[in-house]
């Protein structure tokens, strides 16, 4: 009990200026219409006008974008990064040959090296968005291998080593305009993005989007923008590598709100919509962050 009140407490700060996202929800929602490069406009707008100091780009680099002490230690820890581990573990798995002798490089386009800019993308046969993570699975499901679980561990690694070989690429996803089942996914992800939920009664924008750069307890809030750029990650408090959608998990509990599965429908359209808010953004994962 006392746990959940120290916790809660931490939040309040942020309460007293959700009024705020009131205005931001209805900026974006009267461009509902609009579709999403409009939305992205808006987003690449809101930050530019805030945070004039930070080049663009800098957003990728989550809270250490606002954080001069936090970001001196994480360059420090780049000197001998956490994930490079999972790499070379990712790069063997991916290279090892299935039992039917393929592999992975046979599912993907370019034997899946310096691809994954093209993640997520609208499946107009299946009618869904997929991930790299779900194209990975599918990969080994289609050739007779066990699924391997979504947030860590051996599919995290070969993602890491997957966004290693697109690193400096360009995110590049697309919302079909003329694909009404695609554009019905992107406005999907983007409203579970502004719904509040949980007993804390927040929407991911309420953290990411009005109170990015302030401090949330130990830490400032990272900006949406950029959200999509590095991952899998090594995070200090997991002590190992893994997904986006684990972070999403995280997020939702944060606020004291059920997770999703990973994978499931709900997180696949909030990731495309997500990582289009990134789109024109280099790729630079694997990444860390505390
Ligand atoms: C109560 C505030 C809060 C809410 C609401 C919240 N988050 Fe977070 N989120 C955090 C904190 C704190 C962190 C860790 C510090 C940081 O990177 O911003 C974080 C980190 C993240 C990161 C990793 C950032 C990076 O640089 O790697 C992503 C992605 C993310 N959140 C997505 C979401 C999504 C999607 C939602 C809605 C489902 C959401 N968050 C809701 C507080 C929140």
């Amino acid at each position: 009990m006392s746990g959940r009140t120290e916790r809660t407490m931490g939040y309040r700060v942020i309460k007293k200026i959700l009024p705020l996202s009131i205005f931001i929800g209805l900026t974006f929602a009267a461009s509902a219409m609009a579709g999403p490069e409009e939305d992205r406009l808006a987003i690449v707008k809101y930050y530019a006008e805030r945070f004039p100091d930070v080049p663009l780009q800098e957003f990728a680099n989550g809270l250490y974008a606002f954080d001069e002490d936090a970001r001196e230690q994480w360059i420090e820890m780049e000197d001998f990064p956490p994930y490079e581990i999972a790499i070379e573990d990712g790069q063997a798995l991916f290279e090892a040959p299935f039992a039917n002798g393929k592999s992975y490089a046979d599912c993907f386009a370019n034997g899946g090296i310096g691809v994954r800019q093209d993640y997520p993308y609208f499946d107009t046969d299946a009618g869904e968005v997929m991930t790299l993570e779900l194209m990975i699975n599918r990969c080994r499901e289609s050739n007779g291998e066990e699924l391997l679980p979504y947030q860590i561990g051996d599919l995290a690694a070969i993602s890491a080593y997957m966004a290693y070989t697109s690193r400096g690429n360009t995110i590049n996803v697309k919302v079909p305009q003329d694909n009404p089942a695609a554009v019905a996914a992107y406005e999907t992800g983007k409203q579970y993005y502004y719904t509040r939920r949980g007993q804390l009664n927040f929407a991911c924008i309420s953290c990411h989007l009005q109170s990015a750069g302030l401090k949330l307890r130990a830490d400032r809030l990272s900006s949406s923008l950029g959200h999509a750029t590095h991952w899998p990650v090594y995070r200090s408090k997991w002590g190992e590598i893994g997904t986006l959608q684990k972070r999403f998990a995280e997020c939702n509990v944060q606020v004291f709100s059920k997770p999703l599965e990973a994978q499931s429908i709900e997180y696949r359209n909030l990731e495309y919509f997500l990582t289009y808010m990134s789109n024109g953004f280099e790729l630079n994962g694997p990444a860390t962050r505390r």
